[in-house]
C-alpha cells in the first residue's frame, strides 16, 4: 500500500475528482478526511466507504471561510493525530463571457479556488512544519495554464495557484515539505456538464487522446504526488490532459 498509516485531507471530496481520490488514497491505506460544502453528500460518501471498511472522516467546511477551515484541521489532528498530505481540490466556475460577467462572480470564482487554497494551507502548514513532512497537492486547470473562453476568473484563480505553489516549493522545499499541482484537462464530472453540448463536442476535439478524463485519471495523479514515489518532485504543475498541453 502507498499511503500506509497516511493521514489526508482532500477538500472538496464529495464529489468528482475528489471523491474519486478519498477512494483511491483510502484503498492505499491512508486515513481519510473528506471535507466539503455539501453536508448531506459528504455524510452519504463517508457512510459508503465506511462500509467498504476504509477509516475516513466528514467535515464540513467552506474553505473560503477561515474558522471553518481551522476547525477542519483542527477535527482532522483530534480525530488522527497528525497531518501527512493536503489536497486543495475543491473549485467552482462561474463561466461567462468578459463583458458579461459580473463582480460577484468573478470574485466568487476568485475566493474558492484561490482564496480557499490559501486558507487551507496556511492552517494545516504549521502542523507538517513541526513534524518535519508533508505534502500538498493543489488543483490547478488547463484552463489556468493556456485560458479558455468564457473562465476569465476561474482562469486567473487556477493559474494563481501554479504562481502559489512554485512559491510555496521554494519556501516550504528545506521543511521537509513537497508542494506541487496538477492540472486536469476536460474531466467527466459534474462542473463539465455545464458545458454546452456544442462546444464539449468542438473542445473533445482539441484532446490529443480523443477522449474526456475519467477523474480516476486524475486521482492517479494526485496519489503519484502524495506517496513516496514522488519524493524529489517539487513545485511542478503535473498536466493530465490527455496531451492538450504539450
Ligand atoms: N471554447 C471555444 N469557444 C467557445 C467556448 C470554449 N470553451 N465557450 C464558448 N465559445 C464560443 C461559442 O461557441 C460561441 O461562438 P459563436 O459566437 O461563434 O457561436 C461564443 O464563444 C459565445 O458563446 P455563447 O453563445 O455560448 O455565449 P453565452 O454568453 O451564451 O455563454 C459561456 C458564454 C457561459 C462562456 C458558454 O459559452 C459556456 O458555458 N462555454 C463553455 C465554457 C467552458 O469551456 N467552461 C469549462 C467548464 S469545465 C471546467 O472549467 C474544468 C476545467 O478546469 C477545464
Ligand atoms: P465537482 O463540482 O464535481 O466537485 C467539487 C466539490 O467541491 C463539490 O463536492 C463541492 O461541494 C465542493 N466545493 C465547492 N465549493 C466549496 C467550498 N467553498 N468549500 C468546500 N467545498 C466546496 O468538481 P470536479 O470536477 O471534481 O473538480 C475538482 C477540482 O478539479 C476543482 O478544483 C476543479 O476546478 C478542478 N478541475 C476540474 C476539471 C474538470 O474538467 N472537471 C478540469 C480541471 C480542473
Amino acid at each position: 500500500m502507498r499511503l500506509k498509516e497516511k493521514v489526508a485531507i482532500i477538500t472538496g471530496a464529495a464529489n468528482g475528482i475528489g471523491l474519486a481520490a478519498a477512494e483511491l488514497f483510502a484503498k492505499e491505506g491512508a486515513k481519510v478526511v473528506i471535507a466539503d460544502f455539501d453536508e448531506e453528500l459528504g455524510t452519504k460518501r463517508v457512510q459508503e466507504l465506511t462500509e467498504k471498511g476504509y477509516d475516513v472522516a466528514f467535515s464540513k467546511v467552506n474553505v473560503v471561510d477561515r474558522d471553518s477551515v481551522d476547525a477542519m484541521v483542527k477535527l482532522t489532528i483530534d480525530r488522527y493525530g497528525h497531518v501527512d498530505i493536503l489536497v486543495n481540490n475543491a473549485g467552482i466556475t462561474r463561466d461567462g463571457m468578459l463583458w458579461k460577467l459580473s463582480a460577484e462572480d468573478f470574485q466568487r470564482v476568485l475566493d474558492v479556488n484561490l482564496k480557499g487554497v490559501f486558507n487551507c494551507t496556511q492552517s494545516v502548514i504549521p502542523h507538517m512544519i513541526s513534524q518535519g513532512s508533508g505534502r500538498v497537492i493543489n488543483t490547478s486547470s488547463v484552463s489556468g495554464v493556456y485560458g479558455n473562453v468564457g473562465q476569465t476568473n476561474y482562469a486567473a484563480a487556477k493559474a494563481g495557484v501554479v504562481g502559489m505553489t512554485k512559491s510555496w516549493a521554494k519556501e516550504l522545499g528545506r521543511k521537509g515539505i513537497n508542494v506541487n499541482a496538477v492540472a486536469p484537462g476536460f474531466v467527466e464530472t459534474s462542473m463539465v456538464a455545464t458545458v454546452p453540448e456544442k462546444i464539449l463536442d468542438q473542445l473533445k476535439t482539441t484532446i490529443p487522446l480523443g477522449r474526456l478524463g475519467s477523474p480516476k485519471d486524475v486521482a492517479n495523479a494526485y496519489l503519484f504526488l502524495a506517496s513516496d514515489e514522488s519524493n524529489y518532485v517539487n513545485g511542478i504543475t503535473l498536466h493530465v490532459d490527455g496531451g492538450i498541453m504539450m
